[in-house]
């Protein structure tokens, strides 16, 4: 996965022509898109498509749970046209349950092989777009005034002098935060993760809806210690320099973030110039342009020249299949609701 990662992009003539010509053109129907990347992100992709193409694009962004849920309270009436972005894990699931459609791009071959087996795992159905790595960041400004160690470790974070210290995102909501969930699964065995859940559960100081919520409270001094993906640490440590960011020293997950086509679109031409579309570098590219710093799928898209250096990540081999079943999923929430979210501080 790493050498994956960090393969150097292979210069190549990607297929951006389909859309490329003439500017703006003429009105060609609408597009309604569920983006579950930072807001810049989503913005930039609904109004360069809009552009290229004439097609009027309708955008929300909300967190990769809620997408989820909100594909499955719509399954009857379909509302969505692509859900673009978040964490792979609930694209799977929503696979799974029949919730999106199948769908090969002819730009399938220009992606790395990580992005081409979500697609095969899925029958089609999911794609990755990006990946990114999960840990943590902290202000060492904060921690200094505070006294409190240099966390290097998940373990560091169970430290009772870490009390109401430390924020992450609901799991139900966040893809980031359900991507930890599977992780402290997969590296410490169910009933451990459980015990380490719950020591966490008396350091946090809020559970945000958003993934990447944490990393800008820890750049404004609300939290000594966001748990978030790492590129959305490094985006803001860039802004604020007291801002450290940390992998993991007992090895980490990671996300394939993913694009699926609602089942049921009513626009389905245009769900799948979109889907074509965003396979392609132009749209890849708009990522490092709003300083998001996730490795693009296509092989041709430069890397982020600030993105994460994952020679210094030590990579567990996450298992998708597993942990973005419907089964898995939703038991593990059920547990984290029952005994570690209503847990007495
Ligand atoms: O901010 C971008 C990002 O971290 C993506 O890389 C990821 O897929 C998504 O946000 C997850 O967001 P959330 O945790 O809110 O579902």
């Amino acid at each position: 996965m790493k050498t994956m990662i960090r393969t150097t992009f292979l210069a190549g003539s990607a297929a951006l022509a389909l859309f490329a010509a003439g500017g703006a053109a003429k009105a060609q129907g609408t597009l309604v898109l569920y983006c579950a990347v930072q807001e810049e992100w989503c913005r930039a992709m609904a109004t360069t498509f809009e552009k290229e193409t004439g097609i009027k694009v309708a955008m929300t962004r909300k967190s990769s749970g809620e997408f989820y849920a909100q594909l499955k309270a719509e399954s009857q009436n379909p509302r969505g046209d692509i859900w673009w972005g978040g964490t792979g894990d609930p694209h799977m699931q929503a696979a799974e349950e029949g919730l999106t459609e199948a769908y090969t791009s002819p730009n399938m071959s220009q992606l790395y092989d990580w992005a081409i087996k979500a697609h095969k795992d899925t029958q089609g159905r999911t794609v990755g777009i990006y990946t990114g790595a999960l840990g943590f960041g902290y202000n060492a400004k904060l921690l200094k005034a505070k006294g409190l160690p240099e966390p290097k470790c998940w373990a560091d974070l169970i430290d009772p002098k870490f009390k109401d210290e430390v924020q992450v995102a609901d799991p139900n909501s966040s893809g980031t935060s359900y991507t930890m969930l599977a992780t402290i699964v997969q590296l410490f065995g169910e009933e451990k993760a459980f015990d380490w859940l719950k020591k966490l559960h008396k350091n946090i100081n809020q559970y945000t809806k958003s993934g990447a919520a944490p990393a800008k409270a820890t750049s404004l001094g609300e939290t000594t210690v966001g748990i978030t993906f790492l590129h959305d640490m490094l985006a803001i440590a860039r802004e604020n320099p007291d801002v450290k960011v940390v992998a993991p020293c007992e090895g980490t997950g990671y996300e394939i973030g993913s694009m699926s086509m609602v089942k049921g679109t009513r626009n389905p031409d245009n769900a799948k110039k979109f889907y074509d579309w965003a396979l392609t570098p132009k749209p890849q590219s708009l990522g490092a342009e709003n300083k998001q710093f996730q490795t693009p799928s296509n092989k041709a898209t430069p890397l982020p020249q600030f993105g994460l250096d994952m020679s210094t990540v030590k990579l567990i081999n996450y298992d998708f299949g597993k942990y973005g079943s419907s089964a898995v999923r939703n038991a593990l929430l059920a547990r984290w609701d029952k005994e570690v979210k209503s847990a007495p501080k």
